[in-house]
């Protein structure tokens, strides 16, 4: 007999005779010559609740069912006279699997997260971890399923590199050499130069967008930020999508068309781990993630949104200024404050940006913008990349870049076009739709300053 998934079981539409499931017991109620179990095997959010009559093959081992232990049932799957279920089993045989002592740490009660994190193999167990993952896996189906649909090609950019994307000096080192015994040079060391582990693969994705046109990447980054913050990892996923023959408003509405989709997938895919999300962690979830899907997103430009700051009568912890980066404290105002809705920043200071961003003709900004939404700040980054040599190549010998670039200038060189592309960091996408508030409970196994313990 083929052992099904609850998840496909309670989903049944008559009784049905010879069923077979298995998972982890969530508790054990006893009664007078029966028991009842909650078993769940994380393929949903649902139990199966179970009746066990004392003397079916198996019951012997009942006393030693507790929570955590894993069990194995073949019964009868029958309409539940309970309330919020349609379904229950009878079962004719049980079989304790592994059995887990009392002192397992996952009992049926609110742990705090803090607490979550410290047992990260067992929290997948728990239904609110359950919930997220299981959306996790969604959403990285629905992106590819996003940019399949578009004609977009998936690029598998390197993991390690000798690049720095965004210049920003955060990168992860990788060597062969034992600091321990006194490290060594990297001309002498594996790649036979420095190499790190890589920020972002759009230097990569351009090279595939002026070659295939459409492309799209989606793997880890990493950054060696020391910001201990509930929005930053250390090791993250990054989806960057690069349009050839594309301008920065293309570039936006790819942006925007997307998290669209996203959240539509999670909403109308998901229904009963939304609920869960909506009713339990943020009550203002729903109603939020309703105007993502039914009403468009706000442009401002920087100039026109640092005005929105300094007027507004608001104290901020820092400074508004045109010229200075807007601080996650800046971007919550304009979402949740000023608009109540997400917001895409456009034409950025130039100064405040990475080398490949285009060069707008006002000379002070560039074409750049950034996705933000409440809640969180800024979910996506992205800008048209300057295609004309001259231009890149001045400002790459202004930033002292011009060793090792050869390749990216020679783009540029060689059948130019103009391209513009975006990263959307997906834990913060997985924040936004469940409304979970620390970047560290949407990733099975977070990695942050000081902490690569599992
Ligand atoms: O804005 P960023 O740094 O942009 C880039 O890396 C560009 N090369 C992307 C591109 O144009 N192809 O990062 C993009 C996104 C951010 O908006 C944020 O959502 C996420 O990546 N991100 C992080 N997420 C978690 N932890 C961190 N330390 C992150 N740093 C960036
Ligand atoms: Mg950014």
């Amino acid at each position: 007999m083929k052992r099904e998934l609850i998840r496909r079981v309670l989903a049944s539409e008559s009784e049905r005779e010879n069923v077979s499931v298995a998972g982890w017991v969530r508790t054990r109620r006893d009664a007078k010559g029966f028991s009842f179990l909650e078993v769940n095997d994380g393929s949903c959010l649902g139990s199966l609740q179970v009746v066990v009559d004392e003397g079916i093959p198996g019951s012997e081992d009942l006393k030693r069912m507790l929570t955590g232990s894993s069990v194995s049932l073949v019964g009868e799957l029958v309409a539940s006279p309970a309330k919020g279920q349609t379904w229950e089993m009878r079962a004719t045989t049980i079989t304790l699997v592994g059995e887990a002592p009392e002192d397992y740490p996952l009992q049926k009660k609110r742990h705090s997260a803090e607490f979550m994190r410290e047992i990260a193999h067992l929290r997948p167990r728990a239904n609110l971890y359950g919930a997220i993952f299981r959306v996790r896996s969604q959403l990285t189906q629905a992106v590819h399923r996003f940019f399949a649909e578009r004609d977009f090609v998936n690029v598998h950019t390197p993991i390690l590199t000798a690049s720095d994307c965004e210049g920003a000096g955060e990168m992860f080192r990788v060597t062969t050499h034992d600091p321990m015994k006194g490290g060594g040079k990297p001309e002498d060391d594996f790649f036979e130069k420095a190499a790190y582990l890589t920020v972002s693969g759009q230097l990569e994705g351009e090279t595939f967008a002026c070659a295939l046109s459409n492309i799209y990447t989606f793997g880890p980054t990493f950054r060696a930020e020391n910001s201990n913050t509930s929005r930053h990892a250390a090791e993250f996923w990054m989806i960057e999508p690069e349009i050839a023959f594309c301008d920065l408003e293309g570039d936006m509405e790819l942006a925007e068309d997307f998290v669209r989709a996203m959240v539509r997938e999670v909403v109308e895919e998901m229904p009963e781990d939304f609920a869960l999300f909506a009713n339990f962690v943020d009550k203002g979830l729903r109603e939020r993630l309703q105007q993502v899907l039914e009403q468009p997103f706000v442009r401002v430009s920087y100039t026109d949104a640092v005005e929105i700051l300094e007027k507004s009568g608001a104290t901020f912890q820092y400074p508004v200024a045109w010229g200075e980066n807007l601080q996650s404290e800046h971007e919550r105002y304009l979402t949740e404050k000023h608009f109540k809705a997400p917001v895409t920043v456009f034409n950025y200071p130039k100064t405040i940006k990475p080398f490949y961003m285009r060069q707008n003709d006002d000379d002070r900004t560039v074409a750049a913008m950034d996705l933000l939404v409440p809640g969180i700040g800024e979910l996506i980054g992205g800008s048209q990349r300057e295609e004309r040599y001259d231009r890149l190549k001045a400002k790459m010998d202004e930033e002292g870049l011009s060793e090792g670039y050869d390749w990216y200038l020679e783009l540029r060189k060689f059948g130019s076009v103009p391209h513009a592309g975006f990263g959307l960091g997906f834990e913060r996408l997985i924040m936004f739709v469940t409304g979970v508030g620390n970047i560290r409970d949407v990733i099975p196994f977070p990695r942050t300053p000081g902490n690569c313990d599992f």
